[in-house]
């Protein structure tokens, strides 16, 4: 993993910028992140259909130390995953099949579960931003053109207070 540093963009107090090759790098890199993550905090992550923003999770949900494997919900749209380890819990939420209203957002009380615990958010661009100032923004895209499928370039980006500071040039 690469990880060179890139100056913040408007808004935003610290970016970092990865090439990951393998789904087993991204889910590394997912139990790396877990180690600066703590309750109350929102991950966003962004990406076309099977960028890898649900092995990333798988890797957040093994970092963090929680009961239940991480898949991708049928069904389901928001799971809790507790901790074994007496941290905070994750919450899982795949936001796909919600429509842009925010009213079933709002039924997933993401607000009251928020505080004890992580919550990460597939799909959640216009949908999540209004549930708290700080997140850690995750995108992940394929690289165009690239011969090798499964090359990942990935972005974090730390909004708010809570990542002023924090370095997340996880190399
Ligand atoms: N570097 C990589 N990182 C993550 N996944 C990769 C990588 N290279 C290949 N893959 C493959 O891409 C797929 C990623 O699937 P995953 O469910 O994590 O994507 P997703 O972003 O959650 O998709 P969706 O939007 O459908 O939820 C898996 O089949 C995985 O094996
Ligand atoms: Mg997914």
């Amino acid at each position: 993993m690469e990880a060179p540093h890139s100056p913040a963009p408007d808004g935003a107090t610290a970016t970092a910028r990865l090439t990951l090759h393998s789904p087993d790098q991204t889910q590394e890199l997912g139990r790396t992140l877990a180690k600066l993550l703590r309750p109350g905090d929102l991950v966003m992550l962004t990406g076309e259909l099977g960028a890898g923003k649900t092995t990333l999770t798988r890797g957040l949900g093994e970092g963090l130390g929680v009961r239940g494997a991480v898949t991708s919900p049928t069904f389901v749209i928001a799971r809790v995953h507790p901790s074994l380890v007496g941290g905070p819990a994750l919450v899982h939420v795949d936001a796909y099949r919600l429509g842009g209203g925010l009213d079933e957002m709002e039924d997933l009380d993401l607000d009251v579960s928020l505080p004890d615990s992580v919550v990460v958010v597939e799909w959640g661009e216009g949908k999540v931003e209004d549930l708290t100032e700080d997140r850690l923004h995750v995108v992940i895209h394929r690289v165009v053109g690239s011969t090798d499928d499964e090359r990942r370039m990935v972005t974090l980006t730390g909004h708010g207070a809570r990542w002023a500071g924090v370095d997340l040039a996880l190399g």
